[in-house]
């Protein structure tokens, strides 16, 4: 790859994995793009950056023309609680800004499109322990009927114009960088800095909801690996099932105990317990570890430990 293309640079997971990828690839070699304007300095002052809303196709094609990009990894989208407020925003955003990536990319013969998918696309239909790869797709959120549509989209684009679209089906993803854009599953991010800043969270699912997670990097492990895996290799090219650990908030609550023994976790489930209950507990992902080497490095405890250590360090320097 020559010029990488990041779309939705700014959310939880583009303000980590653009400057992961300026580290393989150069910083002038990866452009940051995002329609807000309120990215990190790290991001803003490491390389290129230009605000591009992925509704816009024509303003896509210029920053590909002018910046001479090859492959483009695709973030821009509306996640499940924000797109359950809002479905019309989700159903255009992932889908329209997705029709418009593949696209561009087809007309002017883009290498690779990487665009990841979630756990969201399974539905209260799918099996709920060690979830399959092929299995049951009829999701009951507009966020996860986009999802499907999108990988099938790639499979199409894929089939009949000859084109390199790849995607891996994200647990939750658990960070501290940057705050979740609007997902169910970011109690898991919440419950960290609310047991750092004053020893307790309530959270919005109940103590026994389990879902698929990831701690960020394995996340940015995970989709490395997958932008550089050989083509020929895939045979799941637009879905990987990929997985760490699946946990309940009881069990975070537990795991945080080992390191701040007096943190108190209270329960008030909101509308975004139906998006759970509608979700898996866990995912089989052999097809990922089989066809391009997938392995997590973190589970719970491990995780735990670090991210409170990094909000730590951050509230200790704030004071300072
Ligand atoms: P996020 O909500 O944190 O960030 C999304 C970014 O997209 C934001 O910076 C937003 O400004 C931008 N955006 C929104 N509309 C746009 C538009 N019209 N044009 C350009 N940019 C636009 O999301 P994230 O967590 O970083 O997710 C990145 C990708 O990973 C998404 O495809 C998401 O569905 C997927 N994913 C995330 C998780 C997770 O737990 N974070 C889990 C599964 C899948
Ligand atoms: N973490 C995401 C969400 O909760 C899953 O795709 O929306």
């Amino acid at each position: 790859m020559k010029r990488i293309l990041f779309t939705g640079c700014g959310g939880q997971i583009g303000s980590e994995l653009t400057l992961a990828f300026r580290q393989i690839y150069g910083n002038d070699n990866v452009i940051a793009s995002d329609v807000s304007d309120k990215i990190s300095t790290d991001l803003r002052e490491s390389g290129p950056f230009v605000h591009l809303d992925v509704l816009d196709k024509n303003a896509i094609a210029e920053t590909i023309d002018k910046y001479n990009i090859d492959a483009v990894v695709h973030l821009a989208a509306i996640l499940s609680a924000v797109g359950e407020k809002n479905p019309q925003l989700a159903w255009n955003v992932n889908i329209n800004g997705s029709v418009n990536i593949f696209e561009v990319a087809r007309e002017k013969k883009l290498e690779r499109i990487l665009v990841p998918s979630s756990m969201a696309v399974f539905g209260p239909d799918t099996p709920k322990e060690n979830t399959p790869q092929k299995t049951v797709l009829i999701p009951t959120t507009m966020y996860g009927v986009t999802k499907v549509a999108i990988e099938l989209l790639g499979n199409y684009y894929n089939l009949h114009y000859g084109m390199d679209i790849r995607g891996l089906r994200y647990p939750g993803i658990i960070s501290h960088k940057t705050p979740p854009g609007g997902g169910t599953t970011d109690y898991a991010v919440a419950i960290y800095f609310d047991a750092v800043k004053q020893k307790s969270y309530d959270c919005f699912l109940r103590a026994d909801s389990m879902l698929p997670m990831m701690y960020m990097p394995d996340c940015i492990k995970a989709t490395t690996e997958l932008f550089q895996a050989d083509k020929n290799k895939l045979k799941n090219a637009t879905g990987y099932n990929v997985t760490a650990f699946s946990v309940t908030p009881a069990d975070v609550a537990n795991s945080i105990r080992k390191i701040i023994p007096d943190f108190e976790i209270t329960y008030h489930p909101d509308f975004r317990q139906d998006i759970a209950d509608s979700w898996v507990n866990s995912m089989d992902d052999n097809s990922a570890r089989e066809e391009w080497g997938w392995q997590p490095d973190f589970n719970l405890d491990a995780m735990t430990e670090d991210i409170i250590k990094e909000i730590q360090l951050k509230e200790t320097s704030k004071v300072i």
